[in-house]
């Protein structure tokens, strides 16, 4: 097995045996945050009515359904078919697929918009750079990535979480860092922004937001 498929399988098996304990933890992820929920308002202005949007690494699907509640039109793409189950009968109007963000099954340039809402923190740092390559493959020229994530350097390891028999990395990554790799793979950063920890839901360390931009000859704003 090489490494990719190593963290994949273990990602994917993690999150198949929490993925009804997770939903549950995380029922409402956006009910009690405006900023969040204020940074998918812009992306959803920058993307515009006319973009399909992507969210990869979906989980059960929450913020698939508040940007499509915001008028885009939205799927979700999940490596667990655990997480894929919630999100459909959570989300039964929306389009959820089973597939690896590294390794899409999306035509190139047929997107206006990804968003990785917590989701590449489980591919290692050295396949990083794929991953965005990926991200820039399926987006239109124009087309806008929202990236969130946990900032800082050391990783979170959780252990038996729920008091099931599983263990996954959680990394936290420093913005800068991926600035630069965003930029290296190509996109134009439009803006970084970084909260305080506020204590909910385990919270221990500041929440990064990245906007960033594929150029291209597409019309709009910068974020
Ligand atoms: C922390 S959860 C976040 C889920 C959701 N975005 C949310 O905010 O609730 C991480 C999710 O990313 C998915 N994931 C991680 N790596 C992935 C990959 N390479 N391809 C597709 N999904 C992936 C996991 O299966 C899991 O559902």
């Amino acid at each position: 097995m090489t490494d990719t498929e190593d963290f994949l399988t273990a990602t994917r098996a993690f999150y198949d045996t929490v993925a009804e304990d997770y939903a549950e933890h995380f029922r409402d992820p956006l009910g009690d945050r405006p900023l969040e929920r204020g940074l998918l308002g812009v992306f959803a202005e920058l993307v515009g009515p006319a973009g399909t949007v992507a969210d990869l690494g979906c989980g059960p699907g929450a913020v698939t359904a508040y940007l499509g509640s915001l008028g885009l039109d939205a799927f979700g793409v999940d490596l667990s078919a655990s997480m894929l189950g919630v999100a459909r009968r959570e989300n039964p109007a929306l389009r959820f697929e089973q597939g690896s963000m590294l390794d899409l099954d999306i035509a190139d340039g047929s997107l206006g918009g990804v968003v990785s809402w917590y989701s590449s923190i489980h591919t290692p740092t050295g396949e990083l750079p794929s991953l965005f390559a990926e991200f820039r493959r399926v987006l239109a020229p124009g087309g806008h990535l929202l990236l969130a994530f946990q900032a800082g350097g050391e990783p979170r390891r959780l252990d038996r979480p729920w008091g099931h028999p599983v263990t996954l990395d959680f990394l936290r990554r420093r913005p800068e860092q991926m600035a630069e790799l965003l930029t290296a793979a190509g996109f134009t950063l439009g803006s970084r922004t970084v909260r305080e920890p506020d204590g909910r839901l385990s919270e221990s360390v500041g929440q990064a937001f990245l906007f960033a931009r594929k150029p291209g000859d597409g019309a709009g704003a910068d974020a």
